[in-house]
């Protein structure tokens, strides 16, 4: 699941700027003791979308010093034993809003300077953009991210009570463009019957693509789910908000010529639901 699966890969990073020798890990030996768990929910929770793909990239010095030091206390595990306490995870009562795929965490980490009252819950299994992120919010002096390490569906699924989440955002997923592929792609009916549940009403979900069947496909299952209401008017996409930054992926999308959409969409709330804490 997670990079660092791979039992070949080497322990120190790649790039052993600081000239010290290469440490080869014994079988079993994690690669970060202090840090992310390798697939840390393990085979459990077989049946789910699997929206991401496995990514062999390496890990800097900088990002692995991050890891072991940070986890402990910005890291988050998705081992699907345990449900969460999101008071208890930030230390604030503040609204949560759940990142999914947050890629090298530059947009995250940008958001979250500018709104430091919301929690930020930034979830990926991308190893290097976890420790990217957690240096980045370190450099910032930031305590309103917390990086989770592991698939968003096992985490929202089996650790977020009802209810929880103030908002969604899921910027440039995977864009799964083969016919065989769309299967995987995370915004589907499924994954939003999911969402729906760990959303408070009036939650925002922000989505956003450079791939325009996809884009295509977010807006008609959105604008079809009971529990969604587009907050554009016209019903169609919304123009990129000015607190959404230019995110990694959609530089490279831009300078490929594709087009971006963002999709802006609210939980609705029913007549006969009732809010935890009502
Ligand atoms: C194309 S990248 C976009 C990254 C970033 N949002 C950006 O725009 O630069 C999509 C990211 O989503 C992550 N991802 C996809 N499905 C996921 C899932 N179910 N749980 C956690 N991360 C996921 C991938 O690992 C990848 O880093």
């Amino acid at each position: 699941m997670s990079d660092f699966l791979d039992s070949t890969e080497e322990t120190r990073p790649a790039s052993v700027e600081d000239g010290s020798p290469r440490h080869h890990r014994a079988k079993g030996e994690p690669r970060f003791p202090d840090g992310p768990q390798a697939d840390p929910a393990g085979s459990h929770f077989e049946r789910r979308i699997r929206s991401f793909q496995p990514r062999r990239s390496r890990v800097t010095t900088g990002q692995a010093d991050a890891l072991q030091r940070l986890w402990p206390t910005w890291g988050l595990d998705i081992d699907g034993q345990r449900t969460l306490d999101l008071a208890e995870l930030f230390g604030t009562d503040s609204p949560v809003v759940l990142e999914i795929g947050f890629g090298m965490g530059e947009a995250t980490a940008q958001m979250a300077a500018e709104d430091r009252k919301t929690g930020i819950l930034a979830v990926d299994v991308h190893t290097p953009g976890q420790g990217n992120l957690l240096n980045l919010a370190e450099r910032s002096g930031l305590t309103n991210v917390r990086v989770a390490n592991g698939d968003a569906i096992i985490l929202l699924r089996e650790m977020l009570p009802p209810a929880s989440l103030n908002g969604l955002r899921v910027y440039f997923p995977d864009p799964w463009p083969k016919k065989r592929h769309h299967k995987r792609r995370l915004i589907q009916p499924e994954f939003l019957d999911l969402a729906a549940t760990r959303l408070k009403p009036g939650a925002l979900v922000h989505c956003a693509t450079d791939w325009e069947p996809y884009a295509e496909q977010m807006l008609e299952v959105l604008s079809a789910h009971p529990d969604f209401e587009n907050t554009r008017p016209d019903g169609g996409f919304a123009p990129r908000p000015e607190f959404r930054p230019l995110t990694r992926f959609e530089g490279q999308g831009l300078d490929k010529g594709h087009v971006v959409n963002d999709l802006l969409f609210r939980r609705v709330q029913h007549r006969d639901q009732h809010t935890p804490g009502d």
